[in-house]
């Protein structure tokens, strides 16, 4: 059964221009209930080892840079099917191809400023909230 918890970066860009809230209301709006949130500046080290999976990818330092740009907000959301269900909500990773609607068509500006990450799996949303939350941070 797929898990009712995942995990969102509103990302540095989104961040900086104030739009953190706006995205909040947007997700809470269609259901999401925030567990767990903070505001931080990721260290190199910090974005390095998140995005380790793509550590062979192109845009691996382009990625890493952007994410240490600026403080972000990292969430843990709840809702039922709650990783593909967060994944539609934010839309294409290019804001070119998303759909009406979602954070990415409205608030990002390209591939790489793209406003907000979402785990891709129950394996990694587990993996992700671990990664910058305690079990105490997280609301029961
Ligand atoms: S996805 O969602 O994993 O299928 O998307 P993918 O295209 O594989 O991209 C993985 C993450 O890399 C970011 N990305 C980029 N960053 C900078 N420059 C370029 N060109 C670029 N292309 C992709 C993309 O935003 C994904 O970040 P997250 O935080 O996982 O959404």
């Amino acid at each position: 059964m797929a898990g009712r918890r995942t995990l969102t970066i509103i990302k540095p860009d989104a961040f900086g221009a104030g739009n953190a809230g706006n995205i909040v209301a947007l997700l809470e709006k269609q259901g999401f209930a925030v567990k767990a949130a903070r505001v931080m500046h990721m260290t190199t080290a910090q974005a390095g080892a998140f995005y380790e999976v793509h550590a062979a990818r192109p845009f691996y330092g382009e990625l890493v840079e952007f994410m240490t740009s600026g403080p972000c907000m990292p969430l843990i959301l709840e809702k039922d099917d709650a990783v593909a269900s967060l994944r539609t909500a934010i839309g294409a990773t290019d804001p070119a191809e998303a759909a009406e609607g979602t954070v990415r068509k409205l608030y990002a500006e390209s591939k790489g400023k793209n406003a907000i990450h979402a785990s891709d799996s129950d394996e990694n949303a587990a993996r992700e909230a671990r990664f910058f939350f305690a079990e105490a941070d997280v609301i029961a």
